[in-house]
């Protein structure tokens, strides 16, 4: 037997990757996409296989300066090849995260993370045909979704729509092109601002708008849109189907960019707890805190030295979701949780107050 079918055999049976037992994943592999995008693959450090669904992302725990900061990266590889995930990082210049990993993690470095989380999958809104957007690194999770397709069901109609700043900053520009030759209903086109140094762009030129959307993808009205990248790339986008009257009940997104997103503003942080506070209880755990009745509970977490998962802590990424078994919170969320969650009794912990003593399930 080979060596690859050794391993295929001996990893046949392996439990599912699980955050809660041992979340440390061993970089195996660093590729360069673009000047300033690149792949990190990861495997997990005790033996298992990963269960997710395409599009969906991990929270990393990255140890800068001493320190502990959370970053959410979609996990850009497909769950139908489950012995490695890799995420695709862009390099934000004076960012805390990006920069780091893209100096320090090398094949043998460990992160840990939590996850996979989200609910930007087709898989929650299956379709006869897709349309794929992404603006720059905003390209992971379609990256995802496309792979699972081209393993699973290569016959699928995706029109795969990708915005670059040049040429040159074309993520996974080869492997969309040799998928194009594998899927027959693949058609991806890629639309850049401007020239690289060396290399004119043929292609498609310019910024999102109704009138490139319609003229790239004439039958739109029929397809599913998946949609991902900054927030002015997807209010762009948004403007640009509204203009076309587009059916938004056949419209998913998902920001990757906290910063820039204005429409509503951050809960105000409170600094102290006040004199009255909650018992505030988590079952998986066992752990028992108090928090005031002016703080958020994941802040008070923290304070305590828990360790929950959370990334925007704005209530915008979901991160934080968990279950209300008991009490009452005021949750000022941005988004983060539908309507339909909160009906089945999910909270965003780290922008919800306690009106009452909880019980969380975590
Ligand atoms: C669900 C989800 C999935 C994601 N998936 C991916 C992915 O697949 N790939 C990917 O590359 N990213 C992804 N992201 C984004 C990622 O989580 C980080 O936000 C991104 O890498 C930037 O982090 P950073 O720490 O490098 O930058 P940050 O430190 O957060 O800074 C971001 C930018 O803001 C600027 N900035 C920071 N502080 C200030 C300030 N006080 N005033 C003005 N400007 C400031 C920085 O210069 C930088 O340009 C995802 C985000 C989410 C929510
Ligand atoms: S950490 Fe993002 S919604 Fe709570």
């Amino acid at each position: 037997m080979s060596v690859a079918a050794q391993s295929i055999a001996l990893r046949d049976g392996l439990p599912v990757w699980n955050a809660e037992l041992d979340d440390e994943l061993v970089c195996v592999a660093v590729r360069d996409e673009t000047p300033d995008v690149r792949s990190f693959t990861f495997a997990p450090r005790t033996p298992a296989r990963f269960h997710y669904l395409p599009g969906q992302f991990l929270t990393f725990d990255v140890p800068v300066d001493g320190g502990s900061v959370n970053r959410c990266y979609t996990i850009a590889s497909t769950p139908t090849r489950p012995d490695r995930i890799s995420i695709t990082v862009k390099r934000q210049a004076g960012g805390v995260v990006s920069p780091w990993l893209h100096e320090h993690v090398r094949p043998g470095v460990s992160l840990r993370a939590v996850g996979p989380m989200g609910d930007f999958s087709f898989v929650a809104a299956p379709a006869e045909a897709y349309l794929f957007l992404s603006g720059g690194s905003g390209i992971t999770p379609l990256m995802s979704m496309a792979r699972a397709h081209h393993d699973l069901a290569p016959e699928t109609d995706i029109v795969f729509v990708h915005f670059a700043r040049t040429p040159a900053d074309i993520v996974f520009r080869n492997e969309l092109a040799s998928m194009m030759q594998m899927m027959p209903n693949l058609r991806v086109i890629t639309v850049c601002e401007a020239d690289a140094p060396g290399e004119r762009w043929g292609g498609p030129r310019g910024r999102v708008s109704a009138a490139m959307l319609a003229l790239l993808v004439p039958d739109l009205a029929l397809r599913m849109v998946f949609d991902c990248g900054p927030a002015v790339f997807m209010a762009a986008v948004r403007t640009a189907l509204g203009a076309l009257d587009f059916d938004m009940s056949r419209y998913h997104e998902e920001s990757f960019d906290f910063g820039t997103i204005t429409e509503a503003p951050a809960p105000a942080e409170p600094t102290a707890p006040t004199a009255t506070g909650f018992a505030v209880s988590f079952s998986k755990s066992g752990r028992s805190i108090a928090v005031g009745a002016d703080q958020f509970v994941l802040t008070a977490a923290r304070s305590a030295g828990m360790r929950l998962p959370s990334s925007c802590t704005k209530g915008m990424c979901g991160t934080c979701k968990s279950r209300l078994i008991s009490g009452q919170v005021d949750m000022q969320h941005q988004g983060g949780i539908r309507q339909r969650e909160i009906d089945q009794g999910m909270i965003l912990i780290c922008c919800s107050r306690p009106l009452s003593d909880l019980v969380i399930e975590r």
